[in-house]
């Protein structure tokens, strides 16, 4: 297993996506069974940590996941020293739960500080645009996010749900090696960033491909019953068809890292497996073959 990078990070090559520990279409975990699953993840060698702001249980519980992964972190009895926590902000969600979109520079003032409260630092590690804000320019978010940065707030930037045009933008702004990451939805069942992932790959920016076993639910749990090929190979290897899934992605390009959602230990910890999972040329092609049947 070798790391990969991100930004100015260098990071085990699956990450923990920590929204299922706040919010999703599983039942919700426990405070102590949400806290066991970093730390699980953390004792697989997990070295990156997502969320934003709004993975929260209701409106007015913003920044719960956050103070999740905080919480967890505080209480780890091991080193954290290399663990990298990335999160988001640009979504907004307010009484009666309405959303919305705000890339606006106070608006995210006020997000990346109610981020640090909850997490608990004086800098982000990695801050996400999370969603474009279309009553703006691409490039006046982005900006709004350089200044931040330059603000000694937020160490690197990442922008989330980018098409290639932004992504470009995003690297204009920020100049060469200022673009840390582009977090774009990528699973079997959703492929149409392929583009923005190879896109990336040439870019030398990291790729984060979100919800990468198709979502929380029953989608992510029934990856294999869906796409046959993945269970098909699993059995051959004898690992479960969501570690061939997660292989399969970052056999895309050593700037490909997977954030898969857990909210029990043992998902993490089988998810992290992936990473030394060699898939050879024969079991690429078939996984290619039947994606594309
Ligand atoms: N940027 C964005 O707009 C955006 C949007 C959505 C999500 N995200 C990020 O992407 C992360 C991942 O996406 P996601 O959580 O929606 O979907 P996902 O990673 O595709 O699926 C998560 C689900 O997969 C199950 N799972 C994980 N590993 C497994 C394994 N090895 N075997 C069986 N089941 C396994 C988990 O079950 P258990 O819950 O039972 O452990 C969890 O419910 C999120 O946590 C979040 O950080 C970003």
């Amino acid at each position: 297993m070798t790391t990969r990078r991100l930004g100015p990070f260098d990071v085990h090559p699956i990450g923990l996506g920590a929204m299922p520990l706040s919010m999703g279409d599983n039942e919700r975990p426990s405070p102590a069974q949400a806290v066991a699953t970093v730390h699980a993840a953390l004792d697989a060698g997990v070295t990156y940590l997502d969320t934003a702001d709004i993975y929260a249980p209701s409106w007015d519980t913003m920044n719960h996941n956050e103070a999740v992964v905080a919480r967890a972190l505080a209480s780890y009895g091991g080193s954290t020293q290399d663990v990298v926590v990335g999160t988001k902000g640009g979504i907004t969600r307010g009484p009666g739960e309405t959303w919305g979109r705000d890339g606006s520079i106070g608006y995210l003032r006020k997000a990346v500080e109610a981020s640090l409260r909850a997490l608990r630092r004086d800098v982000i590690d990695l801050y996400h645009w999370h969603r474009p804000d279309r009553s703006l320019g691409y490039g006046d978010g982005v900006a709004s996010l350089r200044t931040l940065q330059e603000e000694g707030k937020i160490r690197a930037v990442g922008i989330s749900n980018a098409n290639l045009e932004e992504i470009d933008v995003a690297v204009e702004v920020l100049g060469p090696g200022g673009l840390a990451s582009v977090q774009n939805e990528f699973s079997p069942r959703f492929r149409c960033s392929r583009d923005e992932l190879e896109h990336c790959g040439s870019l030398g920016v990291a790729f984060l491909p979100w919800s990468p076993l198709g979502g929380t639910g029953s989608a992510a749990k029934g990856v294999g019953e869906r796409y046959s090929v993945f269970a098909e190979v699993g059995t051959e290897l004898g690992v479960s068809p969501q570690q061939v899934v997660l292989a399969w992605e970052l056999s895309l390009g050593d700037h490909v890292i997977p954030i898969p959602g857990a909210s029990r230990p043992t998902s993490i910890t089988d998810s992290v497996q992936a990473a030394d999972l060699a898939l050879d040329a024969d079991h690429l092609d078939r996984i290619d073959t039947a994606l594309n049947r």
